[in-house]
């Protein structure tokens, strides 16, 4: 097969022999997330640049390096609009919540997409596409941290209902606008002296994103973030608080959690509670998520505090094979025509 005929790199056909282990998470996520109230939404592929980027923030890998952004075609004024694919779906919801002026419903809305395509110009690596799907679940207009566990919880369940075993819960509180500022002022202070040592790539994020110092995987830096001040030993009393209810209520929820203080997310719209779950095996992310309580302002909305995560269902999926979980046969339908199937008889 000629080269220019094969996919794009990053890009993957979904096969019909795929297709099981589509629908088998999609109907037990489907399912479960309504159990607790979520509803479906779909939001366009395409959005104003600027959706994405006010709210990843500037200095983060998607809005610098990933997205697929372009001018359209002028309008009739000769107007032209930088759009982009999608690279996430929070953004894309929060936008449509107040759009549809849903802060004026009964609060928490409670919403979720499945198998929504992103779109990141990642570098080519195992596990890495550049087109993959997520189902995820936002909550919005509630800031008791009940619902930050209950949220947790149901997506435990969600991976224990599609068989999976050995999933890590990893969460942790990077703090809000209060303390957050001061915590980056001493992880500053503490990675100065050292910076010389650090990677080309530390060196960047200590003057864009300092918070990424911590997620850097570079084995000759792994020393000085073992070091590093650590965030949870930095919170204000109020987030400190948030945090340690947090905590109660999913051990209420018989969540197996683990805090690890260098989730710090690669988005910058977090606030408060963030987590992933990861494969205990090779450590890889199968789902992040977080608190972003300061979001709709950014879109000049009122106040709504809000928490979701977002599952990579083709990640989910190599965890389910490597596994060895089957989805189940699809059951027997009844014919369509039961009628013309007699009359073959
Ligand atoms: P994220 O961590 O960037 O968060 O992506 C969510 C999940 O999508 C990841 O944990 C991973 O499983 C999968 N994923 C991300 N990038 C790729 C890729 N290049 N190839 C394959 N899988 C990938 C978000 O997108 C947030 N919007 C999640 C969220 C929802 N936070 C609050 N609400």
């Amino acid at each position: 097969m000629p080269e220019q005929y094969r996919a794009l790199q990053g890009f993957k056909d979904i096969l019909p022999e795929e297709q099981p282990y589509w629908r088998f998470i999609e109907n037990t996520a489907s399912e479960i997330a309504s159990l607790y109230g979520y509803q479906r939404i779909e939001t366009p592929l395409l959005e104003e640049t600027s959706v994405f980027r006010r709210t990843s923030g500037e200095g983060t890998d998607i809005v610098e390096h990933e997205m697929y952004s372009f001018d359209d075609r002028a309008d009739k004024e000769g107007r032209r609009q930088n759009i982009s694919l999608r690279p996430e779906g929070t953004a894309s919801v929060v936008r449509a919540y107040l759009e549809h002026g849903m802060f004026k419903m009964a609060q928490p809305v409670k919403l979720y997409y499945m198998s929504m395509p992103m779109f990141r110009r990642e570098r080519p690596q195992a596990g890495r596409l550049r087109e993959h799907h997520q189902f995820g679940c936002e909550a919005l207009g509630e800031s008791d941290p009940a619902i930050d566990a209950e949220l947790i919880g149901m997506l435990y369940q969600i991976y224990t209902n599609l068989g999976l075993k050995n999933i890590r819960v990893n969460v942790n509180s990077i703090g809000d606008h209060n303390c957050r500022p001061q915590y980056i002022e001493k992880l500053k202070a503490y990675y100065e002296p050292l910076l010389a040592e650090c990677c080309n790539d530390c060196q960047t994020r200590f003057s864009k994103n300092p918070l990424r110092l911590l997620d850097c995987k570079n084995p000759q830096d792994q020393a000085k973030i073992a070091a590093a001040p650590r965030i949870t030993d930095n919170l204000c009393e109020p987030c400190q608080e948030h945090f340690d209810t947090v905590k109660r209520y999913l051990a209420f929820y018989d969540v197996p959690f683990e805090i690890d203080t260098l989730i710090v997310r690669g988005l910058d719209y977090y606030t408060r509670t963030v987590f992933e779950f990861t494969s205990e095996i090779d450590k890889v992310a199968l789902n992040g998520g977080g608190r972003y309580d300061g979001m709709a302002e950014i879109f000049g909305g009122p106040h709504t505090p809000g928490i979701g995560f977002g599952v990579g269902i083709e990640r989910v999926i190599l965890e389910l094979k490597r596994q060895g979980i089957v989805p189940p046969q699809r059951r027997n339908r009844a014919p369509l025509w039961p009628t013309l199937g007699r009359a073959r008889k």
